[in-house]
């Protein structure tokens, strides 16, 4: 039986009745920029955040963009982040004319380390990236505790709805950032019918401004404050993603008894390091990712097996050709250079059955002659 990565078939099976009428409401009123639906996932994103303003955009990549505009990020700044993340959160710094500055992860979480974020700090600095990776938090309040005064987008493109325990507080992906990004990119644990995005804040006057800057830089139409952009949440997306929320938490649960069940298998097995959640964590689960020995021969074997795995992510981004021009070289970034040799997602998804569960153990225990 072949197992997929990711089988969004499945998620849809279970949610179609809820989700098609709401589809067919919305065709029904015409009503497709902005406007209620979208209201009313930015009111449920940032009650789920605990936050008081959401406002919701075209993508994870535009709510990262449009955060580092509202933070004044731009020509001769700086902007901290990892090298270990998807492109977005680097590439959407240099498109606003900042400078990415990459510092290194810690190899068991694979998030940024505080401390290199602080070695990295220069008066050009305007803010720092942290990333939430594979449904992780970040050390989010180490990151801020070690940069005094400087504005955390917390890219939690891959983390809505995990949490972290923060001086004796259960804090949501995205609450204790200055700004919080999230993406609703259909493999995203909320996923939408295309692509979607939202920021979360409390800060009254960042929220304005992303408004503003998601409407072309203009608080009324035709009348422009600054120069923004066109990247609007989608009231089709808004309305399939406020039919999912409610599920979300069962959805990551799913998720996490899954990892339970791989970890277990796994404990004894040599080649591979699983997982590692930090006590005052609790992970989404967007990705199981591994440390494997041999892995590109593990993805292969699994892969003639029928078995979906991924590695996210193969190059790190101060080693990216279109990164050239920052002067990075090998050896600058060693656990973010080695995580990329070693990292191997396996298939996490809620809706996995056990046969299929046990199908992967069997081929990642067969593979290493366990
Ligand atoms: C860490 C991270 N940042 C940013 C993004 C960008 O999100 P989107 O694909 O919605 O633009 C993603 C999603 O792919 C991501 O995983």
């Amino acid at each position: 039986m072949p197992v997929p990565l990711l089988d969004l078939r499945a998620q849809h099976a279970t949610i179609r009745d809820e989700v098609l009428p709401a589809l067919e409401k919305l065709a029904d009123s015409q009503l497709f920029i902005l406007g209620a639906p979208v209201e009313q996932l930015e009111r449920e994103v940032a009650e789920l955040s605990h936050t008081k303003y959401a406002v919701g955009c075209a993508s994870g990549t535009d709510a990262i963009l449009l955060a580092l505009k509202a933070l004044d990020c731009g020509p001769g700044s700086e902007v901290i982040t990892t090298p270990f993340t998807f492109f977005a959160t680097a590439g959407t710094i240099h498109n606003v004319g900042a400078k990415p500055v990459f510092v290194d992860i810690e190899p068991r979480t694979f998030n940024i380390r505080p401390d290199a974020v602080a070695a990295a700090r220069t008066s050009k600095s305007k803010a720092v990236v942290p990333v939430d990776l594979f449904g992780q938090m970040a050390a989010v309040e180490e990151v801020a505790n070690a940069v005094p005064g400087l504005p955390v987008i917390e890219d939690a493109a891959q983390t809505i709805g995990a949490r972290r325990m923060i001086d004796g507080e259960w804090r949501m992906a995205g609450e204790a950032a200055t700004i919080g990004t999230f993406s609703f990119f259909p493999s995203k644990n909320l996923g939408a019918y295309g692509d979607g995005g939202m920021m979360v804040t409390n800060d009254q006057g960042l929220a304005e401004r992303l408004k503003r800057l998601r409407m072309h830089g203009g608080s009324k139409m035709y009348f422009h404050d600054e120069v923004g952009f066109n990247s609007r949440l989608d009231a089709l997306q808004a309305v399939v993603l406020s039919a999912k929320l409610p599920h979300l938490a069962q959805w990551s649960a799913g998720r996490r008894k899954n990892a339970e069940y791989y970890n277990q298998a796994f404990a004894d097995l040599d080649g591979v390091v699983t997982p590692y959640v930090e006590p005052n964590n609790e992970s989404i689960f967007n990705q199981y990712t591994i440390r494997a020995q041999r892995r590109d021969d593990l993805q292969n074997y699994l892969k003639e097996r029928g078995i979906g795995s991924s590695i996210y992510y193969p190059l790190p981004l101060h080693l990216q050709p279109c990164f050239a021009y920052l002067g990075y070289k090998e050896g600058t970034c060693p656990e973010s250079e080695r995580a990329a040799k070693e990292v191997l997602s396996l298939p996490i998804y809620p809706e996995l059955t056990h046969g299929q569960l046990d199908e992967v153990i069997t081929a990642v225990r067969g593979f290493y002659g366990r």
